[in-house]
């Protein structure tokens, strides 16, 4: 029945239908596979990379091609998964003859329309898209190291190509930010993109709030969820969230910056004293990702983040992301879901497809080309942005330490705003903590540089931002 309302609809519309037959297939590139396109209602969709995200985009495009077919009038179908591990077993059946351990079988397929790199990496997940799209395929990639690092290569080589490139899984799993910030907002200038984009360490610290847990169970449960990466380094030391931002960056101001442009600290050194001690300050710790413009100049920072309970972000917690967005018109906005994880995520890549597979009915450059509108010049610095801190100083207990350390505040012109010692213990470390108001981070390295020479501060003084 589906096929056959497709097939009206076809019919209404004046293009091949869902169980029709296709014309020749055309032998070069560009614009010849935009007009194969147009007649075609089959979509053939090759898989390289059969990990979690793999199977889970695998499965939800087989197991819903009928749903799928009712929903978008297009018949897509798998037709090869490249993995080099193909004897490891998924949570999905997949006919033998559609697997290889040859990407060439995929890149190289004339049948096949899009292919989806979810290899992740650079080397050869780079090759790869460029070829792909060489071969005048559509490409749909999850791979945010990738975007950020050679996305301007990419999206050039496609749009030369009259090509399109999905990427809405590289950013918060199966939350919409990418079509939003190209489509929902297209009319807005973007002031602020800033959230939590790391499933992963947002996961770690509500389970180290929340349920005590010590980061490395954390992590480990994390990882057994499928939510990390398969080098978790990259999760917890922020450079995951400082690819996304990266991309995010792009689309928000039109900046292309490379992740090493992009200040970037993890929640590696982040202890569960600070997270106590937050929490009885009446905030919570997050890893924030952050872009603020101001004029033609833009913050990019990635950061653990002191956030007051009262603020929305501060509720986000295990593998949830949130983004907020605000642009000049629409005002603030606020996306949140599941960032991580292969259901999430796979329903981003399946919406990609889809999206671009209608296109490819349509003989006009639409939404799924990539088109940037520079908004700023230049990144900030991040020693000339000034923010709010918490200092935890382990100090020794007696009697002028509190003066010697706020003088040197002060010399460096950093204003207290409240200051608590914890405990009382005679001569041993005892923390003291300072929340401040703003402060730039250059004149807050130089002083606990400085404070952190003296003879009664005994341990490396922890320094987390504060925003809201
Ligand atoms: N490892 C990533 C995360 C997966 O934890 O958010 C989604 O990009």
């Amino acid at each position: 029945m589906a096929g056959r309302s497709a097939d009206w609809l076809a019919h209404l519309l004046g293009v091949q239908g869902v169980g029709g037959s296709n014309p020749p297939a055309p032998t070069s590139l560009g614009q010849k596979s935009i007009k194969k396109a147009y007649y075609m209602r089959k979509i053939k969709v090759g898989i390289i990379g059969f990990g979690t995200i793999g199977a889970a985009v695998a499965k939800a495009l087989m197991s819903r091609r009928q749903f799928l077919k009712e929903k978008s009038g297009l018949d897509i179908s798998v037709v090869k998964i490249c993995d080099k591990e193909l004897r490891k077993k998924r949570p999905v059946k997949v006919p033998r003859k559609v697997l290889t351990g040859s990407i060439s079988r995929v890149l190289y397929d004339p049948e096949i329309d899009i292919v989806v790199e979810l290899m992740g990496g650079l080397i050869p997940a780079k090759d790869v898209v460029l070829e792909a799209l060489r071969q005048g395929k559509h490409v749909v990639t999850a791979n945010k190291a990738l975007l950020s690092d050679s996305g301007s290569d990419i999206f050039k080589l496609a749009n030369a190509l009259d090509l399109c490139v999905g990427f809405e899984a590289s950013v918060g799993g199966g939350i919409p930010i990418i079509r939003a910030l190209k489509e929902g907002f297209v009319a807005d200038r973007i002031d602020l993109v800033y959230g939590i984009i790391n499933g992963t360490s947002n996961f770690i610290l509500s389970k180290m709030a929340e349920e005590k847990l010590a980061f490395k169970d954390a992590l480990a449960l994390a990882q057994a969820n499928g939510y990390a990466e398969r080098d978790p380094r990259l999760d917890i030391s922020g450079g995951d969230s400082c690819h996304k931002l990266s991309i995010l960056a792009l689309l928000g101001f039109g900046i292309a910056v490379k992740p090493d442009e992009i200040y970037t600290e993890g929640i590696t050194g982040i202890e569960p004293s600070d997270i106590q001690f937050a929490r009885e300050y009446g905030y919570a710790i997050k890893l924030l990702a952050i872009a603020k413009r101001s004029g033609r100049s833009v913050e990019l920072r990635v950061h653990p983040t002191l956030i007051p309970h009262k603020h929305l972000l501060s509720d986000v917690s295990g593998v949830y992301n949130a983004i907020f967005v605000k642009g000049d018109l629409v005002g603030e906005n606020l996306f949140y879901g599941r960032g991580a994880g292969g259901e999430p995520t796979s329903s981003a890549v399946v919406s990609d497809i889809v999206s671009i597979a209608k296109n490819m009915s349509d003989d006009y450059k639409s939404a799924d080309y990539v088109t940037f509108r520079k908004d700023v010049d230049r990144v900030k610095k991040i020693e000339d942005v000034s923010m709010k801190y918490y200092l935890r100083f382990s100090a020794v207990d007696k009697p002028g330490v509190l003066a010697k350390i706020s003088g040197i505040l002060a010399k460096y012109s950093i204003s207290i705003a409240s200051v608590n010692q914890v405990q009382r213990k005679a001569s041993s470390i005892v923390p003291v903590i300072i929340m401040t108001h703003e402060a730039r981070e250059r004149d807050m390295r130089a002083a606990l540089k400085e404070i952190d020479r003296l003879s009664v501060i005994k341990k490396k003084t922890v320094r987390i931002r504060v925003e809201g």
